[in-house]
C-alpha cells in the first residue's frame, strides 16, 4: 500500500515569523497523523526558521523550487545542497506557476528532479493540463508528454521514491476542483504511464492531486483507488485547515486520521 502524502504549498505566502506561527498551532493538531506523511513547503526565507519549529516532529519540509546547477554564477537561485543543508527532504519542481509564469520547460524541470535525487532529496514532480487544453480533448497528450519529459532523468533505481502531483491548471486556485472521478482519470493514466517508464516500481510511486483542495472535498478525493495525496495550496496557509486534510477520512481510515493498519 502507498503511504498517503499530503503537502502544504505556501506559494509565496508567510514570513519566517508567520511560518513559526503556522508551526506551533499545526503540530499539536497532527501529532498523532502517523501513517501519512505530512510535508510543509513555505518560502525560501522562511526554510530555516521553520526546520527549527518542526526538529523532531512528523511534518517534513520541502522547498517550492530549486536549481538544477550544484553552485556558480546563477543569481536568485538555491542549490539542493542549500536545501538539504537546511533539512529539506523534498522539493516541488515543475509547479504549473513555474512552467507558465516563469518559463520552466519539460527538460528544465526533469533536470531539477535529477538534481534532488543525486542530492538524497524526493522531487515532488507537477503536471497538469490547462482549461483550453481540456476542452480540446488533450488532457492525456499533454500530461502524458509532461511526464514523459520531466522524469526523463529520474534514475529506475529510486523511482519508487518520487511524488508526481496532477494539478489541472483550471483548479488551481480557482475553487473549481476536478470531481473525484475526473481526477481518478487522469490518475489512473499518469499510473499507467509511469508503469512504461519504470515497470513495476509505479505501484509503489505515490500521485497526489492538487487544485482546489479543501477539508469538504478532500474525503472523496482520497477515497479514489490511484490517488495517493494531496498538494494544498489556499487551505494550507490555515493549520486548522491543513490539519483537516492530515486528517482526511475515507475507507480503511479511522476519523482519528490513524489509518486503518492494525495496531
Ligand atoms: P490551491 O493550489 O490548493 O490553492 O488550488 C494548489 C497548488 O497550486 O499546488
Amino acid at each position: 500500500m502507498r503511504r498517503p502524502i499530503l503537502a502544504a504549498n505556501w506559494k509565496m505566502h508567510k514570513t519566517a515569523g508567520e511560518a513559526a506561527d503556522f508551526a506551533a498551532a499545526f503540530l499539536p493538531l497532527v501529532k498523532d497523523a502517523d501513517a501519512v506523511d505530512v510535508v510543509v513547503a513555505p518560502p525560501f526565507t522562511a526554510l530555516d526558521r521553520l526546520a527549527s519549529a518542526l526538529a523532531g516532529s512528523n511534518v517534513a519540509l520541502a522547498a517550492k523550487n530549486v536549481s538544477p546547477e550544484p553552485q556558480g554564477a546563477f543569481t536568485g537561485e538555491v542549490s539542493v545542497g542549500m536545501l538539504a543543508e537546511l533539512g529539506c527532504r523534498y522539493a516541488i519542481v515543475g509547479h504549473s506557476e513555474r512552467r507558465t509564469l516563469f518559463g520552466e520547460t519539460d527538460g528544465f524541470v526533469a533536470r531539477k528532479a535529477a538534481a534532488l535525487f543525486a542530492a538524497g532529496l524526493v522531487p515532488i514532480v507537477c503536471v497538469g493540463e490547462s482549461l483550453e487544453e481540456r476542452e480540446a480533448g488533450r488532457t492525456t497528450a499533454v500530461v502524458g508528454a509532461q511526464i514523459d519529459g520531466s522524469l526523463a532523468e529520474v534514475p529506475a533505481e529510486r523511482a519508487s521514491a518520487l511524488v508526481v502531483a496532477y494539478e489541472p491548471i483550471w483548479a488551481i486556485g480557482t475553487g473549481r476542483t476536478a470531481t473525484p472521478e475526473m481526477a481518478q482519470e487522469v490518475h489512473a493514466f499518469v499510473r499507467e504511464r509511469l508503469r512504461g517508464r519504470f515497470g513495476d516500481a509505479a505501484r509503489d510511486i505515490r500521485i497526489q492531486y492538487g487544485g482546489s483542495v479543501k477539508p469538504d472535498n478532500v474525503d472523496s478525493l482520497m477515497a479514489q483507488p490511484d490517488i495517493d495525496g494531496a498538494l494544498v495550496g489556499g487551505a494550507s496557509l490555515d493549520p486548522a485547515a491543513f490539519a483537516r486534510i492530515v486528517h482526511f477520512e475515507g475507507p480503511g481510515r479511522e476519523p482519528s486520521g490513524r489509518s486503518g493498519r492494525p495496531s
